[in-house]
């Protein structure tokens, strides 16, 4: 297992976003996360990513116990993490908003220091996401997909061990989606990176994920297979019940 927490919980003054959420992430997997709006599931992510602390409960990556360190000391161990709306450096260039997860991230403390690994490592990354056309182009000229490339990209150069990826899909066609679940896969095939994702579709994420977790108030109330999901009551009801 390579990700943990243990009865984690966060409130926000008085409001329970989590509660006692207990969660393994095996290496290697792809783990799907599902749930209604204001379920706690960007909270999960904020608290293991260290954007903010938990309120009770701790947390575990990669044998280290990360509960009370900063985000960027969470980022250099290898943990990666998009957000909900896209976020890049808006007037950097493609490449240098590579540059900046290639020189801040996890690979900048194992050993890529040199200006070759570094410049190595984008090219690797620009090409893998058909981003060398327009790697001169600033972030702020692309469309929704590409931006949300390069903010995937910026993290793979931080040369992360797992990926949390937040609702990667909103906003995209089905064309678009059908490519970003394939880069998923091949993320997590070809560069051996344990995906864990956050989707609003859940169709895309019982297809994609090998394990799945529904919350629902802070609550997890289904864990298991993705062909369970549709038959759990408390799922139909909460869940498949409020989806638009
Ligand atoms: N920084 C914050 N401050 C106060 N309340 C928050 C904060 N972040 C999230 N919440 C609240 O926590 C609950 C869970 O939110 P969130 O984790 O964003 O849900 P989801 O991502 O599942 O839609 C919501 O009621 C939300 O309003
Ligand atoms: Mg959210």
């Amino acid at each position: 297992m390579i990700l943990q927490t243990v009865r984690l919980s966060k409130n926000f003054a008085g409001l329970v976003a989590l509660s006692n959420v207990d969660l393994t992430v095996a290496q290697g997997e792809i783990f799907g996360i599902a749930g209604p709006n204001g379920a706690g599931k960007s909270t999960l992510f904020n608290v293991i990513a260290g954007t903010f602390p938990p309120s009770t409960g701790e947390i575990f990556f990669a044998g280290h116990n990360i509960t009370r360190l900063k985000s960027h000391q969470i980022c250099h161990l290898g943990l990666g993490r998009t957000f909900q709306i896209p976020a890049t450096f808006p007037t950097l260039s493609v490449y240098d908003n590579l540059r900046v997860g290639a020189v801040f991230g996890s690979g900048s403390v194992r050993g890529l220091t040199n200006h070759r690994a570094v410049a190595e490592q984008i090219r690797k990354t620009l090409s893998f996401l058909d981003l060398t056309a327009c790697q001169d182009q600033p972030a702020t000229n692309l469309d929704i997909y590409s931006m949300k490339l390069v903010m995937l990209g910026s993290i793979l150069c931080t040369d992360c061990q797992v990926i949390m990826l937040d609702e990667p899909l909103a906003g995209l066609s089905i064309l678009e989606i059908r490519s970003f679940l394939d880069l998923i896969r091949r993320i997590n095939q070809e560069m051996g990176i344990t995906v864990i994702i956050i989707e609003h579709l859940l169709d895309m994420l019982i297809e994609i994920s090998q394990r799945m977790m529904i919350l629902h108030n802070g609550k997890i109330i289904f864990l298991g297979e993705p062909e369970a999901v549709r038959e759990t009551e408390e799922v139909i009801n909460v869940y498949l019940g409020t989806e638009e």
